[in-house]
């Protein structure tokens, strides 16, 4: 939470006294309902129509409603009760937070009413991507999706752009014929367009509560296949099959994660696979998770995503961070169930263990080699002035999940802890909270093991507020992390000259899991030789793996052993995918080595007009640093 003076600095900026990334004032009114009515217009890549915002005075006096926009154009805004129109400013455009939109409310009135804004994105909007259909698998329609999560919903829609405040929504979107159009809330079909035979106006409701940064919308020509008996996967054509095999686990899935977390709400769940610009592995929509094709490795060795993103429908879209400083309630929790799913799918506490292990190791590697230890190292930022997307970072996720699994030992195993987390999501389901809420609920529940001291070994202010690594490393069964260490470590010491004592039998030995955690211990030791890379992939034959995770490792190893050849491939793999965990850190190892830097600056210039706009905005201003 923001100190005191940093408060009143805020509230000097025009921004929000509880969120530091919104103009939103949900202190002084709040949106109590989102209803849409938008034209998907793919020739001027621009949603156009209304937003019809039902509002709640929190207090007499108020006179006015402040949202958050980023680049649109607001055309009139109405009184719905009476069609009177409204009188509004727009503020200065801010690079990180767009401009405050500050409506004057109808004088009188109850406490509540509804503005109805006319408006239209910008093509720049950066919650949507447009592609035209050469860009698409099938190139027979054009595609637009969203990603409105950190704060980016404001590019799409005007509303209160905080995740403090939640509301159900409503949709009527119109589109051309030819294309499929969803969204995450359930389908309630689709009508003919009354004045245009071209076009259907098709139907959404979420009646859930959610916070903003969970709207989304797609359309392209895709299609479907049932998974389970409420769920479908969703994609172009050319991959629904591949799709619908990798993701077979999920109702096994939402069956876990309702034993642990009580009843799915949501009604339907659904998954959607993106083009493979999507920047995210995956994004929690409700009813509609969002995918990347990087996941269909084959063998469905990348599904913990996809538990991952169930989970959160619990842990997110039902318990909320209150702002983004707090996104490792969000999470830190979800990666925490995640891989509860998994240990319960597949090889029990063992593996959930190598998987807490794994992360314990990509925290290191954040915490120590990206930021440098630096301020964002914190478990809770400090966001005053920060787009959350140049925040966003493994340290909510995998120091979040670190406190959690410390906590669980220290209670007394999942046995324990496990009806804790029932009773949290019990507790806040609809509720935004901050972290303070989270650790008071932690100690009303576990009372008595306060009382008997249990906690008093738990150094807080270090977890929440300190830089670098935890205070404490939480000790995991490496049952399954021993051969990948140990055959990591057998290439770190093996002499330049004898590679003798290798065997393709080595990795086969291994899962794809351990193959993958193999890979990634490679990274963390010093640069191999040219020489000793040509060895392993003699051996081993990595360069024609298609398995994302093992060619992103591997692609890295090869780019800081200096192995000239791998140049092009590396390249070919950041144009093929967007996906920025993989995007990102491909393009800072070009940047750092001298013979390939000019290669990735060129090539970010010769792609970006294809890419997602954030993730070449990040690429550009962080990785290759481009004046912007
Ligand atoms: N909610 C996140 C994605 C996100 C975070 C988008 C912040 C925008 C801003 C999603 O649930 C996520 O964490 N995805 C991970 C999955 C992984 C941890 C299993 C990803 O994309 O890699
Ligand atoms: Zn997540």
């Amino acid at each position: 939470m923001a100190s005191e003076k940093e408060e009143k600095i805020m509230q000097a900026a025009g921004l929000s006294p509880t969120d530091p990334c919104s103009y939103s004032r949900p202190d002084e009114c709040i949106v109590t309902k989102i209803d849409l009515d938008l034209d998907i217009d793919f020739d001027n890549t621009s949603l156009r129509g209304e937003v019809h915002l039902s509002l709640q005075k929190k207090r007499q006096g108020i006179d006015h409603v402040v949202l958050d926009t980023r680049e649109v154009t607001i055309k009139k805004v109405t009184d719905q009760a009476n069609g009177q129109e409204l009188t509004f400013t727009l503020g200065e455009h801010d690079p990180n937070f767009g401009s405050k939109l500050d409506i004057r409310l109808p004088n009188g009135g109850g406490s509540s009413c509804v503005v109805s804004v006319v408006y239209e994105t910008s093509p720049q909007c950066s919650a949507l991507q447009w592609l035209r259909k050469e860009q698409t698998a099938g190139k027979r329609q054009p595609y637009l999706f969203s990603q409105c999560q950190a704060i980016h919903c404001r590019s799409m829609i005007p509303c209160q752009d905080t995740p403090a405040v939640k509301c159900a929504y409503s949709a009527n979107i119109t589109a051309r014929r030819e294309v499929t159009v969803l969204m995450s809330a359930l389908r309630l079909g689709s009508e003919p367009h009354p004045t245009d035979s071209s076009k259907l106006i098709h139907k959404f409701e979420q009646t859930v509560p959610i916070a903003s940064y969970l709207i989304a919308i797609v359309s392209g020509d895709i299609e479907s296949r049932d998974i389970g008996p409420r769920s479908k996967v969703w994609s172009e054509a050319e991959m629904v099959d591949k799709a619908a095999y990798e993701f077979d686990e999920t109702e096994h899935m939402l069956q876990t994660a309702e034993a642990l977390m009580g009843p799915y709400v949501w009604g339907q769940y659904d998954l959607l696979v993106l083009p493979p610009s999507f920047p995210y592995g995956g994004m929690e929509n409700p009813c509609l998770t969002f995918v990347t094709p990087t996941l269909l490795a084959g063998d469905r060795s990348l599904a913990n995503v996809v538990a991952h993103e169930i989970a959160h429908s619990w842990t997110g879209n039902l318990v909320t961070n209150s702002n983004f400083e707090h996104f490792w309630l969000n999470e830190g929790h979800t990666v925490f169930v995640e891989r509860k799913i998994a240990g319960r799918l597949h090889g029990g506490e063992a593996m959930r263990h190598f998987t807490g292990i794994g992360g314990w190791k990509s925290l290191q590697y954040g915490v120590v080699e990206v930021l440098k230890n630096g301020p964002y190292t914190k478990l809770i930022p400090d966001l005053c002035g920060v787009d959350p997307d140049d925040a966003f970072s493994v340290v909510p996720y995998e120091k979040g999940f670190a406190l959690l699994f410390y906590l669980e030992t220290l209670v007394g195993g999942p046995d324990v802890f496990e009806p804790f987390l029932r009773a949290y999501i019990e507790r806040f389901q609809g509720d935004s909270i901050v972290t303070e809420q989270w650790k008071e609920f932690l100690f009303s529940y576990f009372r008595d093991k306060v009382d008997a001291g249990v906690f008093d070994e738990v150094e807080w202010d270090k977890w929440f507020f300190g830089q670098g690594m935890p205070p404490v490393k939480p000790k995991y069964d490496d049952s399954v992390a021993v051969p990948c260490a140990d055959l990591c470590q057998r290439w770190v010491k093996a002499a330049e000259e004898d590679f003798s004592t290798f065997k393709a039998e080595d990795l086969e030995a291994l899962s794809t899991v351990q193959r993958r955690e193999f890979l990634s211990l490679l990274l963390l030791e010093e640069p191999f030789s040219p020489k000793k890379i040509q060895a392993m992939e003699g051996m081993y034959n990595l360069n024609s793996v298609k398995n994302s995770e093992i060619r992103f490792s591997w692609l890295r190893m090869c780019i800081r052993a200096q192995c000239e050849d791998c140049i092009p491939r590396a390249l070919d793999f950041v144009n093929e995918q967007g996906r920025m965990k993989f995007v990102r850190p491909i393009y800072r190892d070009l940047y750092n080595w001298e013979k390939s830097r000019q290669l990735a600056i060129n090539n970010l210039q010769a792609n970006r007009d294809q890419m997602h706009n954030t993730t070449a905005k990040l690429v550009a201003t962080k990785d290759l640093h481009l004046p912007n």
